[in-house]
């Protein structure tokens, strides 16, 4: 047997749905608003939906979807940027409780926030961004050149983040998944998480466009990059994206 740290044998343990405590939405507290807005500049994108009605067979993306780690200098245009956004976390359906979108999500929470580092993406100035996915827009957070050596150094210098046109860091709203599913919601958010970019693998498969899951990057920086405080907020999965 392997010998598990024995934090990680308790997180397992105490998140059995038996070892469930009463949640809070099962408390009545108020639930937490299906987004948490940005502060910024504003951006219109052009609407997610237009490079759907390409046909594009889902055996053939899912057959050459392979990972992709060296992109060319062609920038991304900004419909296939909001294409991506679309396929990974636009709204397709919201009522007050829920939001309904291209990736399942336990109990329909959707408790992420897409983060992107802009490089090279056709009228967008470099920097990072938060995409508002109710309004389908992105707000500016930090401009500049910088924060892509930032990132890149979080990410334990891997060569991607020297060569993107965008990077979809995805960050974990606790919130809105801990409202409903207590403890046990923290192995959903993990879970929703492989959702999401695995649609970006297979979306990007169709624009002539690669990308790779990146897992392996220093919490804190990460973190504090994007000003989160890793608790409440945490970077949970990364994506550098390029064209081929
Ligand atoms: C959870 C997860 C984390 C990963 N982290 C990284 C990473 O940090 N850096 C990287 O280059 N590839 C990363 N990968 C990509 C894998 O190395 C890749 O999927 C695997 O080698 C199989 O290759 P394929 O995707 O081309 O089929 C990750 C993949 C997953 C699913």
């Amino acid at each position: 047997m392997i010998s598990i740290n024995n934090d990680v044998k308790k997180f397992l343990e105490a998140t059995k749905q038996k070892n469930m405590k009463p949640t809070p939405r099962q408390e009545g507290k108020p639930a937490p608003p299906l987004e948490k807005k940005a502060e910024g500049e504003r951006f219109t994108l052009p609407e997610g939906g237009l490079l759907m009605s390409d046909p594009h067979p889902l055996n053939q993306a899912i057959a050459e979807r392979v990972s992709h780690r060296r992109y060319s200098d062609t920038p991304l245009e900004l419909k296939e940027l909001a294409y991506l956004l679309h396929v990974t976390q636009g709204v397709k359906k919201a009522t007050s409780k829920a939001t309904f979108r291209n990736v399942p999500s336990a109990g329909a929470r959707h408790a992420f926030l897409t983060y992107l580092h802009v490089r090279n993406v056709v009228g967008l100035k470099p920097g990072i961004y938060r995409y508002h996915a109710l309004d389908h827009e992105l707000v500016l957070l930090n401009e500049g050149e910088k924060s892509g050596a930032s990132l890149k150094e979080a990410c334990y210098g891997q060569t991607m983040f020297d060569q993107h046109a965008v990077s979809f860091i995805w960050v974990a709203d606790v919130e809105r998944m801990y409202h409903v599913y207590g403890e046990r919601g923290y192995r959903y958010l993990f879970l929703d998480a492989g959702h999401v970019c695995q649609n970006l693998y297979l979306a990007c498969e169709t624009i002539d466009s690669g990308t790779v899951a990146v897992a392996a990057y220093d919490d804190d920086k990460l973190n504090s990059l994007l000003k989160l405080d890793g608790d409440d907020f945490f970077a949970i999965y990364v994506a550098p994206v390029g064209k081929l």
